[in-house]
């Protein structure tokens, strides 16, 4: 019993001891970073991918002071790859390493012509994974050599419709499942050699002849599909979402963005919802685009298309990246009170008039979205904060959508000198 008792007491002291050791150690290597972040006042970021994301939320001084409404851009250019799709890339990866569908030395393909491949191609080395990207060979020449310089491989393609097994985006996905076989069959080829070669003792039979079009050296292929894939979804839900409501402190009125695959609106306008269904949310449409008649009136076409008058292009718009004629997996989680329509003329206007402003230099689709903010500043009337999205800076489009001369040939060109575009005096 006294043995006991004893033995007991030197456990206790025992583990009295260790406990304060620890707690010490803990206090001097939490008192070590308190210090480094006093003397730096910043935590260093945990490598290239730690610095995507947690955007600045900026006051849009002219739209704000015209319509009397606090009119926030979240500054999704300022990403390391340059715009909102680095979010997107980093968890359609991240996802797909935690599931096993992508392993370090696979590789991530996608069909995009534009914010996405690039993400992707700046993103996937950060993870050990390489890119392939499908564009149509109608896109820009710089596209393939700004994706090439960062080491994807690009294959240039005949632009199809959607729904031709020959689209970019068709074909993207059947590399990721030829990388797949191709790895499966390498892996057979090289257990069957090591079987061989101890059989006949050295000599290796000759691999099959392989003549693909993706490298065979890929451990494994995985089509990120950034249309369908709800990963994409999540980076606004579990990210920018949770961003603009912390730098808001949950005070703002109403969130408006147009949509491509639809998962910045989706992602968004979800999140603020469950926080608090009074949040406003709301769509801009491109013309061409079909959106705005599934969110007013339930059906994908418009009064003219119902009539059999379908417009010949439907894509027929400067604005790039935004629009789509089908309903996405993204955008059906989308949580909407309207739309508003924009015109290709009103995002020109909207672009000179805030590089002139406000010195903000955007890109087609932001400047679409801020018509789209302005819009609903007249809706809800002045007092009102309104959030939406700088989605990529003005870089990307000089060849279109900043080319005056390109745009007077379209009818484009800006004169505008405040908002009266916008019937703002
Ligand atoms: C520049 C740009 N802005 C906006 C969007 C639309 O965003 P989302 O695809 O989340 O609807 C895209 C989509 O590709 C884009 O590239």
């Amino acid at each position: 019993m006294a043995a006991g008792k004893v033995t007991g007491t030197i456990a206790g002291a025992i583990s009295m001891v260790a406990m304060s050791y620890f707690l010490c150690s803990l206090l001097s290597r939490k008192g070590r970073l308190l210090q480094m972040i006093r003397k730096k006042k910043v935590i260093t970021k945990v490598g290239f991918v730690g610095t995507i994301g947690n955007t600045p939320l900026i006051r849009i001084n002219s739209l704000s002071d015209g319509t009397g409404c606090e009119i926030l851009g979240k500054c999704e250019f300022l990403n390391p790859g340059g715009s909102v799709k680095d979010r997107v890339a980093v968890k359609i990866i991240e996802e797909a390493l935690k599931s096993g569908r992508l392993v370090n030395g696979g590789v991530v393909t996608e069909g995009s012509a534009g914010s996405t491949a690039i993400s992707l191609a700046i993103v996937a080395p950060a993870y050990g994974c390489k890119c392939h990207v499908v564009i149509p060979d109608d896109a820009a020449v710089e596209k393939s050599q700004i994706l090439e310089a960062l080491g994807a491989t690009v294959e240039r393609v005949r632009p199809v419709s959607i729904t031709h097994r020959d689209h970019y985006v068709n074909i993207a996905r059947r590399r990721a499942a030829e990388a797949n076989d191709l790895a499966e069959k390498h892996h057979k080829i090289n257990n069957r050699n090591i079987l061989m070669s101890e059989q006949i003792n050295g000599l290796h039979p000759k691999e099959e002849n392989l003549d693909p079009v993706i490298s065979h050296d890929y451990k494994v292929g995985f089509f990120a599909d950034q249309f369908e894939n709800l990963a994409n979804f999540r980076a606004h839900y579990e990210g920018t979402g949770p961003e603009i409501w912390e730098q808001t402190d949950g005070s703002l009125d109403a969130f408006v963005a147009a949509a491509g695959t639809g998962g910045t609106v989706a992602g968004i306008s979800r999140f603020l919802k469950e926080k608090n269904p009074n949040v406003r949310c709301y769509l801009v449409d491109p013309p061409g685009s079909s959106l705005f008649n599934k969110v007013t009136r339930g059906v994908m076409y418009t009064k003219e298309e119902a009539e059999g008058r379908r417009l010949k292009n439907p894509f027929d718009t400067v604005t790039e990246g935004i629009g789509i004629n089908r309903l996405t997996e993204n955008f059906k989680l989308a949580e909407l009170d309207g739309a508003f329509q924009g015109t290709d003329i009103e995002a020109v206007e909207m672009s000179r008039y805030l590089l002139k402003k406000d010195g903000l230099f955007l890109g087609s689709s932001s400047a679409m979205n801020c018509v789209g903010a302005v819009r609903v500043a007249q809706l809800l009337g002045p007092g009102h904060t309104i959030v939406t999205i700088l989605c990529d800076s003005g870089m990307r489009h000089l060849s279109k959508f900043y080319d005056n001369d390109y745009l007077s040939k379209l009818n484009l060109k800006p004169s505008a000198v405040g908002l009266e575009f916008l019937g703002i005096k």
